[in-house]
């Protein structure tokens, strides 16, 4: 597949690499960020063989997904780098939006997952390492455009049986561009507030019970906001304020969710 940015996208000074096949497009971004890429890279592929999730799991892109990630060099630090998952998170649903996809179809799951009629259509993944000149960032992409994975542990949902017209690369272009739009509004985490609040329009859940997994505790209450730094902020019900910082988010209040 032939992937080109969207004009606002090479406005904003972006460079591309696309790939036939490549094993994870974060992992070739952080590989080039050492080698001494400057940033403001997308790394691009329908097809990748080693695709990484969040939590050490796997994401699987079959031939015809979209598997992409941007190479940024952040001088403003890690706190600052964490917020690009909700940049990445609206800029997908604005492409989508602009791909005809019905934006009440579309949801945004704390923290950094795509929904499609509330089921899982994208992850997003954000890796950095630090290096002499502020923190190099591969915030990563995954769309299940052609298919959706069989035998995940949450439903799924792929582009094709919305807008079976609207191919990888044709995404990837509207991506690239409503990333700048984004990014332009982020302002280097200056403009965070703005995307915070864009973000809780579409956020699902909002108001209503959630449980969270952290890997260490399960934590329940009612899904109230998330904070200046991209926490997320329950209620619990007898009224404390719980600020959890990662983890994996279930609608309701789930009695078999594992930590
Ligand atoms: C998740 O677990 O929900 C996050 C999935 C992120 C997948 C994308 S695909 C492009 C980039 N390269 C990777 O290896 N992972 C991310």
């Amino acid at each position: 597949m032939e992937f080109a940015l969207g004009p606002k996208a090479t406005a904003a000074g972006y460079r591309v690499a696309g790939y036939e096949t490549i094993g994870s497009t974060n992992a070739e971004a952080l590989e080039r960020a050492r080698a001494g890429d400057p940033g403001r890279l997308w790394l691009v592929t329908d097809h990748q063989t080693a695709g990484r999730g969040r939590r050490s799991r796997a994401w699987s892109t079959p031939r015809g997904n979209l598997a992409s990630s941007i190479l940024l060099v952040v001088a403003e630090g890690p706190a600052v780098a964490a917020t690009l998952g909700f940049v990445a998170g609206l800029a997908l649903v604005s492409a989508l939006g602009i791909a005809g996809v019905a934006a009440k179809r579309l949801g945004l799951k704390w923290p950094n997952d795509v929904l499609l009629d509330g089921r899982k259509l994208a992850g997003i993944l954000l890796e950095a390492e630090p290096r002499e000149d502020g923190f190099a960032v591969a915030v990563g992409i995954g769309v299940n455009v052609a298919a959706a994975p069989e035998g995940m542990p949450y439903p799924v949902a792929s582009l094709a049986t919305v807008a079976p017209q609207v191919d990888a690369t044709r995404l990837f272009a509207l991506l690239a561009d409503a990333w700048a739009e984004v990014e332009r509004i982020w302002n280097r985490g200056r403009g965070f507030d703005v995307v915070r609040k864009a973000w809780l329009a579409q956020a699902a859940g909002l108001g209503h019970p959630v449980t969270v997994s952290t890997g260490d505790v399960v934590i329940t209450g009612t899904f109230e906001t998330i904070d200046s730094d991209g926490r997320l902020i329950l209620r619990s019900d007898g009224g404390e304020r719980r600020v959890v910082s990662a983890g994996d988010v279930h609608f309701g209040m789930a009695a078999t969710v594992r930590a």
